[in-house]
């Protein structure tokens, strides 16, 4: 199994599933490392989180880059889109991830309208992120249209990493959440793809397109890609932990339910509400003298 290590020259590190992410040498992981792992031809994980709880759970397991994605608009907030999650909204969180965290990489999503329009409006949000919230990179949507926006950013000093494929901020202009990228749209992502890595960009999200784009995406890119939806042939793959977890009620056919946390959860709360009634609930053992 490869890793992104903070150490790569530290074999001894490794985690509890023989893969501790960052190796033992209590830093971040960063840029540098990311780019390290491309070079290996090593593929890593990606998880979204929200909180500083889940952060740390991720952090001790070795994944080294957790996004603060804007699917908080759905998965924290309830909306039915990434549309309406401000800034405000985000930056807690963030910072919870934050705090949560001693290892991984923490990328702030930047959420619809915060970045668009300029790139002194990209670099204003982006950097109320690094300041605000200890965020260690950004990621943003789009491709030959946000280049300004990236150059400008990674000139200031800000990572980036980049979003193309299904842009769930454009839901309304793809006409809803369906695969990206096929015949001539994929000559175009490619473009944009190579357009992002030109602007600096230190590493791009492929979401939901063909398998063979991504992999030839992947193959002309000296920056890692990270796959959602785009098959096992970008050097990184991610996924929303509610989706992972099998918190989710209709995840997406790309989406493999490593546990069913919504059926363990509701199985203990019943648990307690049972005990609650019988009256078995708080026993001596929870009661103070
Ligand atoms: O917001 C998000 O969680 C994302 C990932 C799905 C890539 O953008």
């Amino acid at each position: 199994m490869s890793s992104v290590s903070a150490v790569p020259d530290n074999p001894s590190a490794s985690g509890s599933a023989g893969m501790l992410y960052g190796g033992s040498s209590g830093r971040r992981v960063t840029v540098r490392d990311i780019a390290a792992a491309k070079e290996r031809h090593e593929r890593w994980p990606m998880v979204t989180a929200y909180d500083a709880m889940t952060a740390r759970v991720f952090d001790d397991a070795g994944i080294p880059v957790l996004l603060v994605g804007d699917s908080a608009a759905m998965v924290v907030y309830g909306y039915d889109s990434t549309l309406p999650v401000t800034v405000d909204d985000l930056l807690p969180l963030t910072a919870a991830v934050v705090r949560g965290s001693s290892r991984a990489m923490v990328v702030a999503d930047l959420p619809f309208g915060s970045y668009q329009a300029s790139p002194q409006q990209a670099l204003e949000t982006a950097a109320r992120f690094m300041k605000e919230s200890g965020a260690h990179a950004v990621k943003l949507e789009g491709g030959h249209r946000v280049l300004p926006q990236v150059e400008m950013l990674v000139s200031a000093g800000i990572p980036v990493m980049a979003h193309l494929g299904l842009t769930p901020q454009s839901v309304n202009v793809l006409g809803g959440y369906r695969v990206q990228g096929r015949g001539q749209a994929g000559d175009e992502l490619m473009a944009d793809a190579k357009a992002l890595e030109h602007a600096g960009a230190f590493s791009v999200v492929l979401e939901c397109v063909p398998s063979d784009l991504a992999e030839r995406v992947t193959a002309s890119l000296s920056i890692p890609t990270i796959g959602i939806g785009a098959g096992p042939g970008t050097d990184a793959q991610v996924l929303v932990w509610q989706d992972l977890m099998g918190l989710t009620a209709h995840p997406a056919k790309f989406v493999k339910k490593y546990f069913d946390l919504a059926g363990e959860m509701e199985r203990a709360v019943r648990g307690f509400a049972d005990e609650v009634a019988a009256g078995v609930f708080p026993a001596p053992e929870h009661s103070y003298r």
